[in-house]
């Protein structure tokens, strides 16, 4: 047993991130882990190995698609799907050892096991209790499935099997057009299975801009996905090798329809994880969606405990939770600790990639406001045309129409997942979209697209 100034449970992105910066304002930290490895989901089944496997069937699209043209003849690569999956694991593991380096630098011990609090200022971890003046609980969130479809991860799968299947289907069935859906279905049309998406709604990526959604798949569509959009899946009936999706279109609802696979990925969205903790005894409050509630400083009703990341509202995501760890030790050390919800971005790492920030041109035409906007292609940016990127992206800057001020903006394109952060910079300073356009922008990037939505936003762009 020992005592600690804070105690976190859970290592994903909230809770290592809360306890390198607790460790470095002075308070004695210890983070509890259950896996084997530290990093959460992010780094050990979401995150990071989904981008490794993007990566490498990215570079093989590059070989079959554009390899020839840009004179590099030959044969294209064949697949070694044991070799590519040996070297996500090994991208795995370079992160997860990084993480356990940073708790050993910064001096936070890592308790092995599954955490409970049996009490204010207690963590039990096996048979031990440990004293805790502050608890931060950062334990994540887990797939969710759908009533009728049982997850079996190896022919139904949620995005944790679906990394890790023995081989590559002939024909997979994504339930689900959302991120996990999608980044996880370009991976497997790029393998070269038959990927069928089935989506409730009538668009991909709910809640993102509209021109985003019609954009995006329309290029997905031409990269080989199929989409079944308005279509509920009502359930799976799988075999030992083999499965069937039900699901009835809302036009005619009374009307079964049914798609063979080889495997179902179900990727339905997330759910908060906060199984064992024994939360109800503690009397902590939780939301009707089963969030633990917290207030503006990641406070729950039960003095000396908080919470952050995927267990709490707010969209699930990494870097959010990172945001909440580094504000929640701040408020533990006495400081103030901020988290600007309205500058969040969310990124879509397919090719191209997606990105987005702020507010959508039709939620703020719904609350009335005044917005100019300002579209940009990349069918005039000369860096997107020479990597065979531009067919179909965009930056699109919303601003308010009276004073210029920059409120949302999102982008399909290249690098779209780092280009949205001179957005979110410039939202953070309140910039204005002549404040974009005023910056000098280097020639030749995809950066300038940018710079020319801004301008666009003003007296028109230059190249279009
Ligand atoms: P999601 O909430 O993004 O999308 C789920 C989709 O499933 C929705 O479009 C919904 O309409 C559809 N759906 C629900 N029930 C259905 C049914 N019965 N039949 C047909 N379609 C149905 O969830 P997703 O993609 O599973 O992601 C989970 C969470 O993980 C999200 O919060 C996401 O932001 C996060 N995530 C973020 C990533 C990133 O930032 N790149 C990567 C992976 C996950």
């Amino acid at each position: 047993m020992a005592s600690y100034d804070v105690i976190i449970i859970g290592a994903g992105p909230g809770g290592y991130v809360s306890a390198i910066r607790c460790a470095q304002l002075g308070l004695k930290t210890a983070i509890v882990e259950g896996r084997e490895t530290l990093g959460g989901t992010c780094l050990n089944v979401g995150c990071i190995p989904s981008k490794a496997l993007l990566h490498a069937t990215h570079m093989l699209h590059e070989a079959e698609h554009n390899f020839a043209d840009m004179g590099l003849k030959g044969k294209s690569p064949s697949v070694d799907w044991n070799q590519m999956k040996s070297y996500k694991e090994d991208v795995i593991g370079q992160n997860t050892g990084g993480i356990e380096f940073l708790m050993k630098k910064n001096k936070v011990d890592w308790i092995k096991g599954w955490a409970s609090i049996p009490a204010a200022g207690q963590v039990k971890v096996g048979d031990d209790t440990h004293e805790a003046k502050n608890i931060v609980i950062a334990s994540g969130s887990v797939p969710s499935s759908l009533p009728g479809v049982e997850i079996d991860e190896k022919i139904v799968v949620t995005s944790t099997g679906a990394l890790d299947l023995p081989k590559v289907p002939k024909k997979m069935v994504v339930i689900g057009a959302g991120v996990i859906g999608l980044e996880l279905g370009s991976v497997y049309a790029r393998l070269g299975s038959e990927v069928t998406v089935v989506e409730y709604l009538d668009a991909v990526c709910p809640g993102m801009d509209k021109d985003v959604q019609r954009g995006f798949k329309r290029i997905l569509e031409k990269q080989g996905l199929t989409f079944i959009m308005g279509a509920a899946v009502q359930g799976v009936d799988a075999t030992k090798t083999k499965a069937k999706v039900k699901y009835a279109l809302k036009k005619t609802p009374d009307t079964e329809e049914v798609i063979d696979a080889d495997v179902v990925l179900v990727a339905t969205g997330r759910k908060p994880y906060a199984e064992g903790l024994g939360l109800d005894a503690l009397g902590v409050k939780m939301t009707e969606r089963g969030q633990i509630a917290t207030d503006a400083q990641w406070r729950t009703n039960v003095p000396g405990v908080f919470a952050i990341g995927d267990v709490i509202e707010g969209p699930m995501l990494a870097h959010k939770a990172e945001d909440e760890g580094m504000a929640v030790a701040d408020v533990i050390a006495g400081k103030h600790g901020h988290v600007n919800y309205g500058v969040i971005p969310g990124v879509v790492y397919t090719t191209p990639e997606v990105a987005t920030v702020g507010a959508t041109e039709d939620a703020l035409k719904a609350e009335g406001r005044k917005v100019k906007v300002g579209k940009f292609n990349f069918m005039a940016n000369a860096r997107a045309k020479a990597v065979h990127q531009a067919e179909g992206g965009f930056v699109k800057i919303i601003t308010d129409k009276e004073t210029d001020r920059v409120l949302g903006a999102a982008i399909i394109g290249p690098g779209a997942g780092d280009l949205i952060h001179e957005i979110c910079v410039a939202m953070e300073f309140g910039a204005s979209a002549e404040d974009i356009a005023l910056t000098c922008h280097a020639h030749p990037t995809y950066s300038e697209a940018v710079r020319e939505a801004a301008l666009a936003c003003g007296n028109g762009a230059i190249h279009s």
